[in-house]
């Protein structure tokens, strides 16, 4: 039995007796529908066009051989933990940090209470909220396209239960500093909830490296999100995490997935991310480029645009941003319309590969007539 398990542990898979005929065969005729044209240029999700790591590649293929298997966070709440320095029980990780977005409103707002956030920053949460009928306090961001602390202060009731801050927010690409959210923190009655979305917080660095996290430590009534599928590449995969004190983790658990949402392969990639700086930074590089490159192109045609912290930017078309995206869909280049965020003539444009950013400004430039 033992010789027989050592031999079976070096096959090949397809090698397996048990397997299923078609991967024996590799015959299989399925192709997939990424739901793009061939060759299209992806700006319009945020992602990283380097794709994951070499090292968590290299962990997710060892890790689909394990595809059969339920997977424990057990590892993963572990080095999570140690990486942000909090303890095991402040950290709760899940299927992208969508699952947080959508069960925050459920676990602490279905008895009823209120919801303030900005008119134009990323609109899962307040969706959630909106479905069990939060009552929801829209703040338009200030004059530089940032979230206006001030009026949200203002639009606080005996009844606020939570604010949702996305910072670095999207879709503007602005960020708050950490002194004006920790002031901001400070000014807050005890019992409400901050929820800080940081899924770009890895292109926004505090020169102290203090962050939503840090005002865990300090003892805030802060949430922060955080996600693997922007910095990391792993958007496909799905792996987000959320921190907090103790107890807001005990509740949150209640609603999500717990581990059942995190897949055998994400939570091997996940791992290997946290350590592989050197593709990070390699993506910041990337990212700063074809920042400066967008910037230049749209000096020079006369196009506003928001200067921005992120792997993504706003510029100011001539068009509404609906007519804009279309033709350049047409064309085989997505980009959003600002319409979705109330900021018709914008569009927001992800920063890709320096081909794909090239192509972009060719494209637009054809289809707004420059
Ligand atoms: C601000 C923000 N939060 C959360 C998400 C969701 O990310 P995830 O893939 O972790 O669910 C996104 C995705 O674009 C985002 O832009």
């Amino acid at each position: 039995m033992g010789s027989l398990i050592a031999s079976a542990a070096v096959l090949p898979l397809k090698d397996y007796p048990w397997i299923h005929p078609s991967i024996k065969s590799g015959k299989i005729r399925k192709r997939i529908n990424w739901g793009y044209p061939e060759g299209a240029c992806r700006l319009d999700s945020n992602e990283n066009p380097l794709g994951p790591s070499p090292g968590a590649l290299e962990l997710m293929e060892k890790a689909l051989s394990q595809a059969h298997r339920y997977t424990s966070d057990y590892q993963l709440l572990k080095e999570l933990a140690s990486f942000h320095e909090v303890s095991k029980d402040m950290i709760l990780a899940g299927c992208g940090s969508t699952e947080f977005l959508r069960i925050a409103p459920w676990t602490f707002l279905r008895q009823g209470g209120e919801l303030i956030t900005a008119l134009q920053a990323y609109k899962t949460l307040p969706r959630e909220a909106e479905k069990i009928e939060v009552k929801i306090r829209w703040i338009k961001l200030n004059d530089q396209f940032a979230f206006d602390l001030d009026s949200m202060k203002k639009a606080l009731t005996p009844k606020t239960k939570m604010i949702y801050l996305v910072n670095p927010n999207n879709p503007t690409g602005t960020a708050l500093d950490f002194e004006t959210i920790q002031k901001f923190c400070s000014s807050l009655p005890k019992d409400i909830i901050l929820f800080i979305d940081e899924a770009y917080s890895h292109f926004h660095q505090d020169k102290k490296g203090r962050n939503g996290i840090t005002l865990i430590k300090q003892g805030f009534n802060v949430i922060v999100s955080r996600t693997f599928s922007k910095a990391y590449g792993l958007a496909g995969m799905r792996l987000g995490y959320v921190i907090a004190k103790p107890s807001i983790i005990r509740e949150l658990r209640v609603f999500g997935f717990r581990d059942m949402g995190i897949n055998q392969a994400v939570f091997a990639g996940g791992l290997a991310s946290l350590e592989d700086h050197k593709h990070l930074e390699k993506y910041k590089e990337l990212v700063q480029e074809g920042r400066e490159f967008y910037y230049q192109q749209f000096d020079s045609l006369g196009l506003e645009y928001i200067p921005s912290t992120t792997p993504f930017l706003m510029v100011k078309v001539n068009l509404t941003s609906k007519v804009a995206r279309k033709k350049l869909a047409d064309k085989h280049v997505f980009v959003r319309k600002g319409e979705d965020w109330q900021m018709p003539s914008y569009l927001r444009i992800s920063i890709g590969f320096p081909e794909e950013n090239k192509t972009c400004v060719e494209t637009l430039q054809k289809v707004l007539n420059l």
